[in-house]
């Protein structure tokens, strides 16, 4: 097996660092995150880091890198307080990939690729077009994490609009009925099969026959 102790990590090649970090957290959630700036201009970029925060209030967080580039996703969500959540799927996987280019403000990635905004329920930012799960979001707050300067960027879902296949009766989604994406380290993508669901577990009868 290869190790890496904290020492080797800290001598690595750049590339082969970020490549080796990046894979080693496992695969993560694929989305696009769509906003819009004061002046109507679109945006859209590929996030890896969505994750969910809880369910009561329906909070949502992901990471953003240190903002001393000029981050769009984030300077439109704290001007406009919104922004959408759109899963990646098999469709769409080198046009969503190709959003993390950096263009300037001016540039909307919605024209620089084949994805196509939509608009519904009177919702400031854009959807991408025939994302089998699309999310309306507004921000709620931001923490500064010291030890990188990176930030976790907080918002609570406002609408949730899921393809009909993919909802199940008691609530599950079943991403795999929608060719929904997952990332693996920077740049590879995968699209898995769900395999099986388990009932809720308790603890066996014979390891719980006192606290004590
Ligand atoms: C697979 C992949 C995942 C990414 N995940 C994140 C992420 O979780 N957080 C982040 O800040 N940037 C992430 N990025 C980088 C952004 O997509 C990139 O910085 C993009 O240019 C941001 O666009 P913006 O300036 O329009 O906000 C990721 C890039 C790739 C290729």
């Amino acid at each position: 097996m290869a190790q890496f102790s904290d020492k080797d990590i800290s001598k690595l090649d750049h590339i082969y660092r970020i490549n080796l970090i990046n894979s080693c957290s496992g695969y993560k959630s694929a989305n696009l995150i769509a906003t819009k700036d004061k002046t109507g201009t679109s945006n859209v970029a590929v996030f890896s880091s969505l994750t969910h925060l809880g369910s009561n209030p329906s909070l949502l967080g992901f990471f953003l890198r240190p903002t001393k580039v000029i981050r769009n996703t984030y300077d439109n969500i704290v001007t406009s307080g919104k922004y959408t959540i759109n899963h990646i799927h098999d469709a769409i996987l080198e046009d969503a990939h190709h959003t993390s280019a950096k263009y300037g403000p001016a540039i909307s990635e919605f024209d620089t690729t084949q994805l196509a905004e939509e608009y519904k329920d009177n919702f400031v930012a854009p959807f991408v077009k025939n994302s089998p799960i699309q999310i309306a979001m507004h921000f709620v707050e931001e923490y500064f994490i010291k030890s990188n300067k990176t930030i976790l960027m907080v918002g609570e879902i406002e609408n949730l609009y899921i393809h009909d296949a993919l909802l199940q009766d008691d609530g599950f989604v079943d991403l795999s009925k929608g060719k929904i994406a997952t990332i693996n380290g920077l740049d590879g993508y995968a699209v898995p099969e769900l395999k099986t669901r388990f009932d809720y577990q308790r603890p066996k009868s014979e390891f719980n026959k006192s606290d004590g």
